[in-house]
């Protein structure tokens, strides 16, 4: 094993770099040493190197969270609400670490990486504060002498796996919300980028969470056979999964071997609409928000950007302006704006989508190819003007730095562009026209939408998608309930 690029990170808490998977409250390789390498995507040089896991630990892990269910939900959730809080605390106590971490694993700039851990300690401190509220219900009977009372109830072990561009934040979203209700989880963590979760796991055991309430398996070789056991051992009873529709469609196939509750924040293709009526330059800052935060590599980032023909011209050049000013480099630089893409296939899907649009007639406004100079995988911020709505960009998601202009002419026209995709994680919208405000949220065909905006994450909402963008919610007031079951005691004889 090799970790001296990590070490080259001189974090305050060197112990927060984790190589080994977590079980049971210790740390340990696999059961044949076998490891997987992880690389900064800013350099390609290798950053360490992790354990690889395969069915026999996750196996373990899971009958281990099955024992720690038992006395951890029978915590109340002022006990659990006291434990979270701690972690809150530690994750803002070793912040600048954490930051680094994420930076050097995932590539995102050194800001955005503050920022994401801000974010992920955020629904820690959220669902502390959810986890002393959850309220049943009783429900006026129509018999005498019968009562009728809702309670909730932990659903038992959760199995999380958790996507590469937030590495930290979903960890957050997901684990936060399952040990504020009383589960115990199991934690696939992404090959790319392991080392955020396994730091905060082991911020989580400093907090004092009980041994076998968190366990981690992180694999690469053994991915398939690993996720399949988290999804079909009977005794996970929750799985919870950001990622990609095609893996969220297997998941669920496997779920459904002992009908799971499953929650499943899958792709998006996000359309963001530009009316005539817009203040224009809000609506660059909101593309500019939307399409570019962590290099396009988010699920709600605009994928399609639709302007309106009578503002279209002034629109694409503001934006063009600023986009070429944008700094590409490593994330840890602080004159960086936008750091690279997460590996070699990325890039080539990106440039797959650009073109795709050239030959389908669409112009280069700003990039459009692979930044020379760079040891890592970049790929330049780009404009693309004049896209056929027909262009595979408009159609799959590109996770990638590149806004696609395509002009439209009536609202009618373009609500059909919009809702014309199998997915519906975000869409957004600019118009000064509270009637066209309203109608337009309406018809949008999505789980989320930002009127006016180009930012809508925060800890407090409902995030989630329709249609083929997933299923259940995370965060906010509903965040918790996905985590626990609702029953029914009808109380006789009174
Ligand atoms: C995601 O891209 O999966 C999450 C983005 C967010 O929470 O804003």
């Amino acid at each position: 094993m090799t970790y001296a690029t990590v070490a080259k990170l001189q974090l305050k808490d060197a112990s927060l770099l984790k190589h080994q998977g977590f079980i049971g409250g210790q740390w340990v390789d696999a059961k044949d040493k076998a490891v997987f390498k992880v690389l900064n995507p800013a350099t390609q040089e290798e950053l360490g190197a992790v354990a690889d896991m395969g069915v026999e630990e996750a196996k373990r892990a899971i009958d281990i969270a099955g024992e720690a269910f038992k006395t951890w939900s029978k915590t109340t959730g002022r006990e659990r609400h006291d434990i979270l809080l701690k972690l809150y605390k530690l994750m803002q106590d070793n912040a600048e670490d954490l930051a680094m971490i994420l930076t050097a694993e995932n590539g995102k700039t050194i800001t955005e990486a503050r920022g994401e851990n801000a974010y992920s300690a955020s629904f820690v401190e959220w669902f502390a504060e959810e986890a002393i509220r959850t309220y049943g219900q009783t429900i006026p009977s129509a018999m005498i002498g019968l009562r009728n009372v809702v309670v909730k109830q932990p659903v038992g072990v959760c199995s999380l796996l958790t996507p590469w561009n937030f590495p930290s934040a979903m960890i957050g979203r997901k684990l936060a919300p399952a040990l504020a209700a009383g589960c115990t989880a199991v934690i696939k963590p992404p090959s790319e980028t392991p080392y955020s979760t396994l730091a905060l796991v082991e911020l989580a055991k400093r907090a004092g969470v009980p041994d076998g309430v968190i366990n981690v398996v992180p694999t690469e070789v053994h991915l398939k056979d690993v996720g399949k056991e988290l999804c079909e051992n009977k005794t996970v009873k929750k799985i919870s999964f950001t990622g990609s529709t095609p893996v969220a469609k297997l998941l669920m196939s496997q779920a459904a071997t002992s009908l799971k509750k499953v929650s499943f924040e899958a792709g998006g293709n996000a359309p963001f609409i530009v009316f005539d009526d817009a203040d224009i330059e809000a609506a660059v800052e909101g593309a500019i928000a939307s399409k570019f935060r962590a290099s396009g590599q988010t699920c709600v980032c605009a994928n399609r950007i639709y302007v309106h023909s009578s503002v279209y011209a002034d629109f694409a050049s503001r934006l063009a302006q600023k986009v070429d000013g944008f700094k590409i480099g490593n994330g840890m630089d602080k004159e960086t704006t936008h750091g690279p893409l997460i590996h070699e296939k990325a890039i080539e899907k990106v440039q797959r989508h650009v073109d795709d649009a050239v030959s389908k007639g669409a112009s280069i406004l700003v990039g459009g190819k692979r930044a020379e100079g760079l040891p890592g995988f970049f790929y330049e911020p780009t404009v693309l003007a004049d896209v056929d709505p027909r262009a595979q960009v408009t159609d799959e998601e590109t996770f990638g730095p590149v806004a696609a202009l395509i002009k439209f002419e009536t609202e009618e026209e373009v609500i059909r562009l919009a809702n014309d995709t199998d997915v519906g994680l975000a869409g957004y919208f600019f118009s000064r026209d509270v009637g066209r405000v309203w109608r337009v949220a309406e018809a949008l065909q999505v789980g989320m939408v930002g009127a006016n905006t180009g930012m809508i994450s925060q800890p407090v909402i409902p995030f989630g998608g329709v249609k083929e963008s997933g299923l259940g919610r995370e965060g906010g007031p509903h965040g918790i309930d996905e985590y626990m079951n609702t029953k029914f005691i009808a109380f006789g004889g009174l």
